[in-house]
């Protein structure tokens, strides 16, 4: 059964767009293992976009293109289950995917049921060339029940973009989580952006459906297809961190067979994926904002009465932000203070008479996983 929480693994296109082939997944597999990546949780490998032959096969069938995939997507299955690692695939609900390969509009069904055959455990289903005739409701709900159907438990990961208020219809759909945005780019706006849309679609997230906010960028460092300027290490750690806080998929873009130590600690951080992988998977929120939109903080409740408390400046100027133990549910008249955790520094954080307070700088984030502890 897939598991009820976000899912988390490495994606070929933040990087590598079109220049994908098998030599590539399989040893970005490898490296997934060798590196740890693995046993910190990242399991799903997807090929995203461009995998496939231009045409169709005569039986009506998506082809592997055999430039880039000469054993076909079996091969590549068969090599990632032995290891533990689940293959993830790209098509899309529109009339093409979004770089002009062959879709699976009006083919849900048949390619549902050739992804079950080649042992695909995970679908990205994009929304380019939507035809107008049809609603994007109606074209996620056919691959949701394609998918059901196909004998295969296959995550159906959907990719609308938040697009005519995805948030509204998506639970009907069967699908597993929705991106909740447009697409990352390795830029602080791109961030910055990306955690503000979250603001009001939050309520719409959570099991079952985790919103996506799409793939990581951190370690890219301007290289590779939305390379664009990079980010400093304080940005992606921030990155990484409302990722995590916000319980989105996690999947990483950049080369990880050349990542550096920083990036994998960054990752690997022990604290973030405790709170992302949360097995009671209770929806985060936004608690409140200092001043203006760029000084959130957010909470998630976790497993066992844990607290899981980000603040985050993304803003241009130092900032300090409070809470009171009160403010996260927990009244002084209880006689508990909480005690927390930071993540990537692992320094302790002790509310004073019921406060918590941290000084950030511009583009930084404190999160912490606090327990109730007695006075
Ligand atoms: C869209 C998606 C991206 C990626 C590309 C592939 O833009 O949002 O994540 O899959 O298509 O063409």
């Amino acid at each position: 059964m897939i598991k009820n929480v976000p899912p988390m693994g490495w994606n070929s296109w933040n990087t590598f767009a079109e220049n994908i082939n098998e030599e590539l997944i399989l040893s970005s597999a490898d490296t997934l293992i060798a590196s740890g990546l693995k046993d910190a949780g990242y399991e799903y490998v997807v090929i995203d976009d461009c995998w496939a032959l231009r045409e169709r096969s005569k039986e009506g069938k998506l082809v592997p293109d055999p430039a880039k995939f000469p054993h076909g997507m079996k091969y590549v299955a068969d090599y990632l289950h032995a290891r533990g690692l689940k293959l993830g695939m790209y098509s899309c609900a529109g009339l093409m995917t979004c770089a002009s390969y062959p879709s699976s509009y009006n083919h849900e069904f048949v390619d549902a049921a050739t992804f079950a055959e080649w042992g695909v455990d995970f679908l990205k289903y994009d929304y380019c060339f939507k035809p107008r005739s049809v609603e994007g409701k109606n074209l996620y709900r056919r691959m949701g029940l394609a998918l059901a159907g196909c004998g295969r438990d296959i995550l159906f990961s959907a990719c609308s973009w938040g697009a005519d208020e995805t948030h509204t219809w998506i639970g009907s759909t069967g699908a597993n989580m929705w991106r909740s945005t447009g697409d990352i780019v390795d830029t602080w706006d791109s961030i910055k952006e990306l955690i503000q849309k979250q603001y009001t679609i939050l309520p719409y997230g959570g099991v079952g459906c985790f919103n996506d906010m799409d793939m990581l960028v951190v370690g890219m460092h301007g290289k590779g297809h939305v390379g664009l300027k990079g980010c400093t290490e304080e940005e992606y750690r921030l990155h990484f961190a409302a990722w995590c806080l916000l319980a989105s998929p996690l999947m990483i873009g950049c080369d990880i067979r050349k990542m550096d130590e920083a990036t994998k600690r960054i990752l690997t951080d022990p604290v973030l994926i405790g709170i992302q992988q949360d097995p009671r998977g209770v929806r985060p929120y936004l608690l409140k904002m200092w001043e203006n939109d760029d000084l959130p903080v957010f909470v998630r409740a976790l497993d066992g009465g844990d607290l899981a408390v980000g603040f985050f400046n993304l803003g241009d100027a130092p900032a300090s932000l409070w809470v009171t133990t009160d403010d996260l549910g927990i009244p002084e008249i209880a006689g508990l203070r909480l005690v927390g955790k930071a993540a990537y520094t692992g320094e302790e954080l002790v509310s004073k008479n019921g406060v918590l307070a941290c000084d950030l700088a511009a583009h930084s984030c404190a999160v912490y996983r606090f327990r109730a502890v007695k006075k």
